[in-house]
C-alpha cells in the first residue's frame, strides 16, 4: 500500500499500483462528496473543486499513475476516474443549485415588502405661531384695503434713519442698539420696519395704504421679553384728508378684530422722530378680579411733514399716519405665551400647541 499522492512509488506494487490507485480514488470520492455536501456557500464549493480536482490535487497524482499500468489496468483506472469525475460533477451541480436557491430565498426574505402595512404618516407641518399671527394681522388690514409691501433686512442707514428724521447724532440711533453690517459703510440690520415707509413713499404716489411685515434686529440681551431678532408689522397711510381720528379708528378696528369686539384702546402721548404727534397705543384687557387693564401693543403717530417732504411727498397737500406693531407682543398676549424665547427655541412641545 502506498499513501504517496504523487504516485512516484506506486509502480513498485505488483499490479503497477492499480488497486492502490482505485482505493485512493474511492477515498477521494467519499471525501469530495462530503466536502461538497458541507459547502455552506459558493466560495466553499469552489474551494472543494480546487482541492479535489485542481492541478495540485491528489487526483492529479492518481492520473499520473496511468503510465505505470498495463493496458487492462489503464482501462480500469480510466473507468474509475470517469466514475469519480461524473460523481463529483453531479454532486457539485446539485449543491450549486441548492446554494443558488437558498441564496435567492434569503434575498427574497431580506427584501420582503409587506404591502398591507399602513403607511407611516408624517405629521403635517404648519406655520409657526409667529407666522400665523403675522398672517392674521395682515389679513385684518387687507380687509381694510391695504396692500402688502416688503423691504430688505440689511438696510441702508438712509432708510433706517435719515429719511425718518433720525439724524446721525440722534440719541435714537444709540437707543435702538443698532447692529451694523461689518464691511459696509452705512448698512445696518434694520432696527424696525419703518424704513419701508420711506421706501414706499419715495417710489409710490398717494393715496398709499400699506402694511409691511418683517424681521427686525436690535443688539438686545435675550430674556423673557427681549430678543435680538423680533418681528413687526408696519402700517402707513398717506392721503389728502388723513387725520388722527383715522389713525384711532383704524387701530380700534384692528384691536377688536384681533383681541375681541369688546376691546377699547387708548393713546398715550409718546415720541418717535418720524411721527408728530406720536402715541403709544394700549388695548384693554379684563384682568383677573374684574378690573380693566391696559396693555401696550404698538407705537404710532401722524407722519412728520418733514419725513413726507424728504420722501418727495408734498406735506401741504398730504398727511399720513403710521404704526408699528410688535408681532411677538401680540402673539404673547393672544396666546398666553410668557417667554419670547419660546418662539425661537423650536421646542416641539411648544410648537405643537398652536
Ligand atoms: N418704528 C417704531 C418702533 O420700532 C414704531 C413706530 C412705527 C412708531 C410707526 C410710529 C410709527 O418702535
Amino acid at each position: 500500500m502506498s499513501d504517496d499522492p504523487t504516485g512516484t512509488t506506486a509502480a513498485t506494487d505488483a499490479d503497477g499500483g492499480l488497486q492502490d490507485a482505485i482505493a485512493t480514488l474511492d477515498r477521494l470520492r467519499a471525501d469530495a462528496l462530503a466536502a461538497i455536501a458541507d459547502a455552506a456557500d459558493t466560495a466553499a464549493l469552489n474551494e472543494a473543486r480546487v482541492r479535489f480536482t485542481g492541478k495540485r490535487s491528489e487526483l492529479t497524482g492518481v492520473q499520473k499513475r496511468m503510465k505505470d499500468l498495463t493496458p487492462d489496468g489503464r482501462k480500469q483506472l480510466g473507468q474509475a476516474l470517469n466514475g469519480f469525475r461524473a460523481a463529483f460533477d453531479e454532486a457539485h451541480a446539485v449543491r450549486e443549485e441548492e446554494l443558488a436557491t437558498a441564496a435567492l430565498a434569503a434575498r427574497l426574505e431580506d427584501e420582503r415588502l409587506d404591502l398591507t402595512l399602513p403607511p407611516r404618516r408624517l405629521p403635517p407641518g404648519r406655520p409657526n405661531l409667529l407666522t400665523q399671527v403675522e398672517h392674521e394681522i395682515i389679513d385684518v388690514f387687507i380687509g381694510m384695503g391695504y396692500q402688502v409691501a416688503e423691504g430688505p433686512e440689511a438696510e441702508a442707514g438712509a432708510y433706517n434713519f435719515d429719511l425718518l428724521n433720525i439724524e446721525p447724532d440722534h440719541p435714537a440711533r444709540q437707543e435702538m442698539d443698532t447692529i451694523y453690517v461689518a464691511g459696509f459703510d452705512d448698512v445696518v440690520l434694520r432696527t424696525h420696519t419703518s424704513p419701508v415707509q420711506a421706501r414706499v413713499m419715495t417710489t409710490q404716489a398717494p393715496p398709499i395704504a400699506v402694511v409691511v411685515p418683517g424681521r427686525t434686529y436690535r443688539a438686545d440681551t435675550v430674556d423673557a421679553t427681549h430678543s435680538p431678532v423680533f418681528s413687526q408689522v408696519e402700517g402707513l397711510v398717506v392721503g389728502e384728508d388723513i387725520t388722527m381720528a383715522d389713525l384711532r379708528g383704524t387701530l380700534l378696528s384692528f384691536s377688536r378684530a384681533m383681541f375681541g369686539a369688546d376691546r377699547d384702546i387708548r393713546l398715550r402721548p409718546s415720541f418717535f422722530p418720524f411721527t408728530e404727534p406720536s402715541a403709544e397705543v394700549d388695548v384693554s384687557f379684563d384682568e383677573p378680579g374684574g378690573n380693566l387693564g391696559w396693555l401696550e401693543i404698538l407705537g404710532a403717530g401722524m407722519v412728520d411733514p418733514n419725513v413726507l417732504s424728504m420722501c418727495g411727498i408734498d406735506p401741504d397737500r398730504y398727511r399720513g399716519f403710521a404704526f408699528g406693531i410688535g408681532i411677538e407682543r401680540v402673539a404673547m398676549l393672544r396666546h398666553g405665551v410668557k417667554d419670547i424665547r419660546d418662539f425661537f427655541d423650536a421646542d416641539a412641545r411648544f410648537l405643537a400647541r398652536f
